[in-house]
C-alpha cells in the first residue's frame, strides 16, 4: 500500500510537471491586496474570507463573520483550521475596550507531568505529537459560542451554513492542498483505519474535491444545539470513543467542563502606537512586548531594514525575550506569570543593558531575568474589520499541520495535538525547539502555553492595524517584524507582509533566515559578530488589514498560501 501511493504520488508529480500550472485557470479568485471603503477580511483560504464578508454583507458585525469563517476554516483549510483545536481572539470593538478571549485546549483532567516521559525519565516526542495521547481538549465550538453569544447580531444557525455546504458540496483542492494532502496521506492512513476524506485510492490532484460529509454531520448538530453540539451528545461519544481506541484519556467530563476564558489583552505602548496582544496562557503578547520594549531603545530606522546592525539589534532583543519565555510563561491559572515586569519598559531596558553592539550575546550566557510576579508549524490567523470599525484579529491551531493525524471517526474532523506545547520535561525541546520549565509543566485541566500573537495597532486612539500569523515559536518575530516594518521602517502593508523574514528565538543560537533573503555580504558581516546562520523554508503565513489616513481598509494576504482578501 505504502509503495503503491509513493508511485501515484510520483506519477503524480511527473504529470503536474509536464502540465505548467500557469496555463491552467486558477481555482479561486485570490486577491493579496484589497482596499475597501467600510470592511475587509483577510484569511487564509478564498472561500472562508467570503464565507465571512457574506456575514456582513447580511448585517452581521465582525463576530458573526468570525464565526462563519472560522467553521468555514475547519472545511476549506483542515491543515490547520478546525473544530477540534482552540485558538485566541483578540477584539477590539469600536466603542470599547479591546478584550480576548481564550479558547486554548486544556489537559484533560487524567493529565499529568510526566505522562509523555520513558521509564528512564526521557521525554517521548512521538505521543505527545502523534496519536491519541496528543490531544488537548479542544475549545474552539465553544469559543465561538461564547462569542457570538455576546457580540453577534445574526442567528446562529445561519453562521454555520456556508461551511456545511462546503462540506457537503465539496471544495476542489489547491496545488498547495494536494502537496499537503498527499504528504501526510500515509499518516492520515496508519491512524486511521476508517474511511475517511482524506485518505483515497489514488493520489490527489489539483481540483480533486474533498468532501466531508462525516463533517457536515458535525457541523449540523452544531447548528443545531450550539457548543452542546459539540460537548455533549452524538459529538462527544465520537470523540470519547475515538479517543478510547489508542490509550487516550479524554472524557466526556472533559468535554462538558471546557470554558473558554474572556480575558484582558495585553496593552503598551510602542512609539506612537499602542500594542494590544494576547495575554497567557499565549506568550505572544508578553514576547512581543518584551522585544518591542527593548527595540525601542535603538532608532532601528536609521540603521534600514534588513541590515546588519537592525538584525544585530532585532535579534539581542529576540534572544532576551525567548529566554525570559521558557522561565516565566505559562498558564497564568496555574502559574504566577509576571506579566506587569515583563511588560515593563525598564524592566526590557534592564534585559537589553548588556546588549553588545559588536558582537552577539551567546545563548548560554543569557538566563531569564529576574521577572518576580508579584509546527509542522501550522496554524492560521485571520483578520476582520466590519462596518462599524470593530477589529478582530484570531489565530487558531490544531498545532501540527493536520493536529495528531486522528479524524475523530464518524465525525470527520482533526484532533489537535496541542499536549507537545507543554513542556514534557524541563530542558527537553518540543517541536519548535522550545525549551520549558515549571512555568509550563503538564497540569490537569491546564491550558498548554502558545506562541500565538494575535495583535492589533492603535494609533492616536484609533484603530490602526490588525495582524497574525501561524509558524509555532516563529509566529512571535514574524509579527514583531510586521509591526517593524511598518512602524520603523515605513513599508506599506504589502512590503511589510511580503518581504522575506527571519527568526531567533534564544536556543537554538541559530539565526534563521529565509531561503535567499539574506545577500552572501550581509551574511557575512552577521556571522562577524558572531551569529550562527541558517537558512530554511518559509517563516509564517501573515494576514493583516490597516486603516489608511483615507479612511479606506487595506487587506494584505501573504504570498507564501491561498491566504484572500477581500472587502467592500
Ligand atoms: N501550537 C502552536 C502554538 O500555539 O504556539
Amino acid at each position: 500500500m505504502k509503495y503503491l501511493f509513493v508511485l501515484l504520488v510520483l506519477c503524480s508529480a511527473i504529470a503536474c510537471k509536464n502540465t505548467p500550472t500557469q496555463e491552467l485557470e486558477p481555482l479561486y479568485s485570490i486577491q493579496k491586496e484589497y482596499i475597501a471603503d467600510s470592511a475587509m477580511v483577510v484569511s487564509a483560504h478564498p472561500l472562508a474570507s467570503e464565507a465571512a464578508l457574506s456575514m456582513i454583507e447580511r448585517g452581521g458585525n465582525a463576530i458573526d463573520a468570525m464565526v462563519a469563517l472560522h467553521f468555514a476554516l475547519a472545511v476549506v483549510y483542515p491543515r490547520a483550521g478546525n473544530i477540534g483545536g482552540g485558538g485566541f481572539m483578540v477584539y477590539r470593538p469600536q466603542n470599547d475596550s479591546a478584550i480576548s478571549l481564550d479558547f486554548r485546549e486544556k489537559a484533560p483532567a487524567a493529565a499529568h507531568r510526566d505522562m509523555y516521559l520513558d521509564t528512564a525519565g526521557n521525554a517521548l516526542d512521538s505521543l505527545s505529537i502523534f496519536g491519541h495521547l496528543a490531544c488537548g481538549v479542544p475549545g474552539s465550538v465553544e469559543g465561538m459560542y461564547v462569542a457570538h453569544q455576546k457580540y453577534g447580531l445574526l442567528d446562529w444557525e445561519i453562521l454555520l451554513q456556508p461551511a456545511i455546504n462546503m462540506a457537503l458540496n465539496g471544495i476542489a483542492a489547491t496545488e498547495r492542498e494536494i502537496v499537503a494532502y498527499n504528504k501526510y496521506m500515509p499518516q492520515f492512513a496508519q491512524y486511521n483505519p476508517h474511511t475517511n476524506a482524506f485518505v483515497k485510492d489514488s493520489a490527489w490532484q489539483r481540483g480533486d474535491l474533498l468532501l466531508q460529509k462525516d463533517l457536515a454531520a458535525t457541523l449540523k448538530r452544531i447548528q443545531a444545539d450550539g457548543r452542546d453540539g459539540f460537548y455533549t451528545g452524538e459529538t462527544a461519544d465520537r470523540i470519547v470513543e475515538e479517543i478510547a481506541k489508542k490509550k487516550g484519556i479524554m472524557t466526556h467530563d472533559d468535554l462538558k467542563n471546557y470554558h473558554a476564558v474572556w480575558r484582558p489583552v495585553v496593552k503598551f505602548p510602542y512609539r506612537d502606537y499602542h500594542i494590544i496582544s494576547m495575554p497567557p496562557p499565549s506568550s505572544g503578547g508578553l514576547c512581543l512586548a518584551e522585544m518591542l520594549n527593548m527595540t525601542e531603545t535603538f532608532n532601528l530606522q536609521q540603521y534600514g531594514f534588513q541590515q546588519t546592525e537592525s538584525i544585530h539589534r532585532m535579534t539581542e532583543s529576540a534572544r532576551r525575550a525567548y529566554a525570559d519565555r521558557a522561565e516565566h510563561l505559562g498558564d497564568m491559572d496555574f502559574y504566577p506569570v509576571p506579566m506587569a515586569t515583563l511588560v515593563d519598559k525598564s524592566y526590557a531596558q534592564q534585559r537589553i543593558a548588556d546588549f553588545d553592539p559588536t558582537k552577539a550575546t551567546p545563548s548560554d550566557s543569557v538566563q531569564h531575568g529576574e521577572a518576580t510576579a508579584a509546527e509542522s508549524e501550522q496554524t492560521t490567523h485571520y483578520c476582520i474589520v466590519d462596518k462599524q470599525g470593530n477589529a478582530i484579529s484570531v489565530t487558531t491551531t490544531i498545532n501540527s499541520n493536520f493536529g495528531n493525524k486522528i479524524i475523530v471517526e464518524g465525525a470527520g474532523f482533526i484532533l489537535n495535538n496541542e499536549m507537545d506545547d507543554f513542556s514534557a520535561k524541563p530542558g527537553s525541546p518540543n517541536q519548535f525547539g522550545l525549551l520549558g520549565n515549571e512555568a509550563n509543566a503538564i497540569e490537569a485541566g491546564k491550558r498548554m502555553l502558545s506562541s500565538m500573537t494575535p495583535t492589533i495597532v492603535e494609533k492616536e486612539g484609533e484603530f490602526f492595524m490588525s495582524v497574525g500569523s501561524p509558524g509555532g515559536s516563529k509566529i512571535i518575530t514574524t509579527v514583531y517584524q510586521v509591526i517593524c516594518n511598518v512602524l520603523d521602517f515605513k513599508q506599506d502593508l504589502k512590503t511589510a507582509v511580503h518581504q522575506g523574514r527571519f527568526h531567533f528565538q534564544w536556543k537554538p543560537d541559530i539565526l534563521y533566515y529565509e531561503e535567499g533573503i539574506f545577500r552572501q555580504g550581509l551574511i557575512d558581516s552577521l556571522q562577524a559578530k558572531g551569529h550562527q546562520l541558517q537558512s530554511r523554508d518559509l517563516i509564517g503565513q501573515v494576514e493583516a488589514i490597516q486603516r489608511l489616513p483615507n479612511g479606506k481598509l487595506k487587506g494584505v494576504a501573504d504570498w507564501r498560501g491561498d491566504d484572500a482578501a477581500i472587502g467592500f
